[in-house]
């Protein structure tokens, strides 16, 4: 973490449904909030009422607008805090501790290869964009959904970057988007690409095996789930490969190394 997280009141300005349980969310923050990268998080109070943890969210996109910061979300309800956060409205306030955790590293002189799982595309997005404004030389989105309604986020993206995936067949590629790869795009395998993966841990889980067995580097943003996101309660460790500690992913995290992470031991993969 370059900067120290501070507490804010964020203002919810629009609040979209975009499928069943699925949601958009902008918010506002005083313009001289610090910079948040991809891959970095915010964790927000969903429920003003009774104890309960923050919840952690990463970032879709972040614009400074001449009077305040402008954060966009894209989250689903899974339980009784998003289900809270659902009701928000348009100017409500929300608490909101950030930026937290430690984004993607983008190195500069490889082709990027993004690979999205799901709603884990949120974090992507916003790396896609960066990296198509700073002019880097090669950007490919690959985008694996379960079913092709939960898509997100396609008007942000060039068609000619973007390679699709679906378990059910229902658009693109019919299987997983690490087999869509292997199989429609060898190319994008060439020139050492370097991995930016967000999306279920089963699928960072392959992404690790997938990255070494083409020699490539990998960063995963790993989402657990977590208590404290304070680095106390050890509810997010990740077991590394040949280290006898585990890693904080709140803190050191949530983005690291793919080869570092010992996946076999990981809970849940
Ligand atoms: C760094 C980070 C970034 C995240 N970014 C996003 C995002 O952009 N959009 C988004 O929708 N979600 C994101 N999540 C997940 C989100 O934080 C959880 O879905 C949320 O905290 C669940 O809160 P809840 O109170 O609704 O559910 P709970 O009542 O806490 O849990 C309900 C169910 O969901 C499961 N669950 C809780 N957390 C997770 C998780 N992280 N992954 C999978 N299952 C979980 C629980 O095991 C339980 O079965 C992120 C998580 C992390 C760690
Ligand atoms: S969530 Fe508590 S240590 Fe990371």
């Amino acid at each position: 973490m370059d900067q120290e997280p501070r507490l804010d009141r964020a203002r919810v300005r629009a609040h979209e449904e975009t499928g069943p349980g699925f949601y958009w969310l902008q918010l506002e923050l005083p313009a001289d909030y610090p910079e948040t990268l991809p891959g970095q998080y915010l964790n927000l109070k969903t429920n003003e009422h009774g104890f309960k943890f923050r919840r952690p969210f990463g970032v879709v996109e972040f614009r400074r607008e001449p009077q305040a910061v402008l954060i966009e979300l894209y989250y689903a309800v899974v339980g009784s805090g998003t289900e809270a956060m659902s009701r928000w409205r348009p100017g409500d306030d929300v608490d909101c501790l950030g930026p937290l955790g430690v984004g993607y590293s983008v190195d500069k002189a490889q082709p990027a290869l993004l690979v999205a799982g799901g709603r884990g595309a949120a974090p992507l997005l916003y790396l896609y964009r960066l990296l198509k404004e700073s002019g880097h030389a090669s950007i490919q989105f690959a985008f694996g959904v379960r079913d092709e309604e939960l898509l997100f986020g396609m008007d942000r993206l060039q068609e000619t970057d973007v390679l699709l995936a679906s378990d059910n067949g229902s658009v693109g590629f019919h299987g997983n988007i690490l087999q869509a790869i292997e199989t429609e795009r060898p190319s994008w395998l060439l020139g050492q690409p370097v991995i930016y993966a967000c999306g279920p841990e089963a699928l960072l889980a392959a992404t690790g095996g997938f990255a070494k067995r083409h020699a490539l580097q990998a960063q995963v943003s790993m989402e657990g789930v977590y208590g404290c996101g304070l680095g106390l309660c050890r509810g997010c460790a990740v077991p590394l490969v040949d280290e006898e500690r585990f890693l904080m992913q709140c803190l050191e995290g949530p983005v690291l190394d793919a080869h570092r992470v010992d996946w076999e031991k990981v809970p849940h993969v």
